[in-house]
């Protein structure tokens, strides 16, 4: 961070600094040589204006990330919250939070280095007893999975770019329940875990980066059952729409993997998604490519995945 202010300040002077060639230009007498400096000098003073003021917008945003007040909970492990949260975790969380991805989560996975461009590393944190958490209250957790900042109030940045948040208040009590009763795992990360780049605090000032909104009202989840409701429901919480496109007809995003219209999934029978999912193979026989995340999707269970296909088949055309 003391980087990305030096980088910030340095910008700052070069604006400074192009503002006054531009002044000296248009004091030189031959006309050609005052147009062009005024013309060059100008633009980049304007550049350097703009990206000071990109630099400066993403500082303030990443210091000051919206949050709601941590909640008084005190969550009380049952064995349906321990097998519920385990499962969440499953599917939702060792991705990124274990090298092995799978248990324990002891965090170290620079998710950073995933990402299409180097906006900086985000170290995954050891949600194990023996990490951080331990000196987090429940309502401390709930509010990191909910509104995506830390114990302290610090924007938790690629926590903020999943859809975590819209997981059900039921859910992330179950979640919670199950990270306290994990085995605990000695293991140092280096705090804190965030290292934006420049790059990454321009993207944040320009909104390319998007900013997802405070969630404040409980979140209640339909029963679980092989619905279309239900589908759509875990749709909000999956990551679907980040490489499929918004409405599932496509991905377009320039810098993330570009998958296909989900309506193809019509044409399908419910074995045969639920067989892609699990297998990385599709039902002409293609092996999907690693950018398709099937094996985390495919730990979802058969109730799940029958929900998102039955979601996906009541899209319209
Ligand atoms: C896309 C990767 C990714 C996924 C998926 C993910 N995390 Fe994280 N998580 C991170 C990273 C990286 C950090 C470090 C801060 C940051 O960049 O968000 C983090 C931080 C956290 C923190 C804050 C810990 C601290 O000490 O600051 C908690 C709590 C947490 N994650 C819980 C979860 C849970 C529970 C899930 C599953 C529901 C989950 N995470 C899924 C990447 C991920
Ligand atoms: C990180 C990006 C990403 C995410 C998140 C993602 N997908 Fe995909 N998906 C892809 C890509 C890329 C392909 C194309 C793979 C190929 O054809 O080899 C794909 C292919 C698929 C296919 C197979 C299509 C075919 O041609 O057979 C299905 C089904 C699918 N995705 C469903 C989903 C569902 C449901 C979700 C949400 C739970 C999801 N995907 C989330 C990137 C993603």
């Amino acid at each position: 961070m003391a980087l990305n202010f030096l980088i910030l300040l340095v910008v700052i002077g070069l604006a400074i600094l192009f503002a006054w060639l531009t002044r000296r230009a248009w004091n030189l007498s031959d006309p050609f040589l005052k147009w062009m400096g005024a013309i060059i000098g100008g633009l980049l003073t304007l550049i350097a204006m703009f990206v000071s003021a990109l630099g400066l917008i993403g500082l303030f945003e990443y210091y000051n990330p919206p949050s709601t007040p941590v909640r008084e909970i005190d969550v009380a492990i049952t064995p349906g919250r321990y097998a519920r949260g385990q499962h969440l975790a499953v599917a939702f969380c060792v991705g990124c939070h274990s090298p092995s991805r799978d248990f324990p989560m002891s965090g170290g996975v620079d998710v950073g280095k995933a990402l299409p461009v180097n906006l900086g590393s985000y170290v995954s944190v050891n949600l194990t007893p023996a990490g951080p958490l331990k000196d987090w209250t429940d309502g401390e957790i709930f509010r990191a999975l909910r509104d995506n900042v830390d114990k302290d109030g610090n924007r938790l940045v690629l926590m903020a770019g999943t859809n975590i948040r819209y997981i059900s208040d039921q859910d992330l009590l179950a979640l919670i329940a199950f990270l306290r009763s994990q085995q605990p795992v000695e293991k140092e990360n280096p705090l804190p875990p965030d290292r934006p780049n420049f790059l990454a605090l321009i993207l944040t000032g320009a909104n390319i980066i998007p900013e997802r909104e405070l969630v404040t009202e409980p979140i209640l989840s339909p029963p679980i059952r092989a619905t279309a409701e239900y589908g759509e429901f875990m749709a909000s919480f999956m990551e679907c729409t980040s490489c499929h496109g918004e409405d599932l007809r496509g991905g377009t995003s320039p810098i993330g993997p570009q998958g296909p219209s989900l309506r193809l999934v019509k044409e399908w029978t419910v074995v045969e998604f639920i067989m892609t999912l699990r297998t990385g193979i599709n039902p002409s026989g293609r092996e999907l490519s690693p950018l398709m995340p099937w094996k985390s999707t495919g730990r979802l269970n058969d109730v799940e995945l029958a929900a998102l296909y039955q979601y996906l088949v009541s899209l319209p055309e």
